[in-house]
């Protein structure tokens, strides 16, 4: 639903072959943004048929490959966002993978692998999106992802939690510094999404149901509460909208209840 007459604002959104990046994605053109979508190029035609949707929506799309580690990558995947659609008001830092091993388990290579990733390709995002948006003069919304994990260490996730406390941190400074710029910095904190990253090739093995594995490395219940994307897409929906210009620094659970903070 486009909003007024003014140009529409213009999202991109990295991971967004699947999971929670393709709700997010969906979800600004449902608010009526034009959305780039990014991925790994194995992922293009998992992007194009996310671009199809966002089209049918009424909303422009643009489908960019490119690995978030990679800084050329993220400076060209901005650079392909404003020349094709005219700017960046609304960065989303979203593509993210998993460990699932103990600490001692966890090899040094894993370890860069996850910080590569989840940190560093946020780092660069919320970079390029900072030096477009002050180059805008016309404020902006910066969001990444962080995690439940990112409150509270867990069992067999100890890389992980790393990352997702790092993004925390590197997301409060960077609100401190771009608050007057008019450009808000803040997170979203799952707690148990079921997407690829909560399920594992032992559910059906052990005749779980999808995410038990998962459930059973972390040490929670079989029961313990999990959702669906969109419960994160439509806080994200609302942090991206201009009215949300007085919560910056901020990372938001959305966790049905597990952890309060
Ligand atoms: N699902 C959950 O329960 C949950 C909970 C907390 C946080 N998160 C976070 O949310 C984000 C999205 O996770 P998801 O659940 O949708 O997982 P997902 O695995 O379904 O999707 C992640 C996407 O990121 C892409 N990606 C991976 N490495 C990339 C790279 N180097 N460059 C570009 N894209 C890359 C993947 O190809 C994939 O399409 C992640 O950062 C994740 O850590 C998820």
């Amino acid at each position: 639903m486009a909003q007024s007459n003014s140009p529409a604002r213009i999202a991109f959104v990295t991971g967004a072959a699947q999971g929670l990046g393709e709700s997010i994605a969906l979800r600004l053109a449902d608010d009526g943004l034009d959305v780039a979508i990014n991925d790994i190029p194995s992922k293009v035609e998992q992007l194009k048929a996310v671009a199809t949707q966002i089209e049918g929506k009424g909303r422009r799309a643009l489908v960019l490959t490119g690995d978030v580690t990679r800084e050329e990558d993220v400076r060209d995947n901005v650079v392909q966002v404003v020349g094709q659609l005219g700017g960046l008001d609304v960065m989303i830092a979203n593509a993210g993978i998993g460990i699932h091993k103990s600490f001692l388990q966890t090899t040094t290579e894993e370890w860069d692998r996850i910080m590569a990733i989840n940190l560093r390709g946020v780092m660069l995002c919320y970079r390029y999106a900072a030096l477009q948006m002050i180059k805008q003069g016309r404020g902006g919304r910066i969001i990444g992802a962080s995690s439940q994990a990112g409150k509270k260490g867990t069992t067999n996730l100890s890389a992980y939690c790393a990352t997702k406390f790092a993004v925390r941190g590197l997301t409060q400074s960077l609100a401190l510094e771009l608050a007057e710029h008019n450009i808000t910095v803040n997170a979203y904190a799952p707690g148990f999404i079921l997407t690829s990253l909560a399920y594992h090739p032992n559910d059906a093995v052990n005749g779980l149901r999808p995410g038990g594995t998962i459930k059973q490395l972390f040490g929670l219940p079989l029961d313990s509460p999990e959702a669906q994307p969109e419960v994160i897409s439509s806080m994200v929906s609302y942090l991206a909208k201009p009215e949300s210009y007085f919560i910056t620094g901020q990372t938001i659970l959305v966790n049905g209840g597990t952890l309060f903070d």
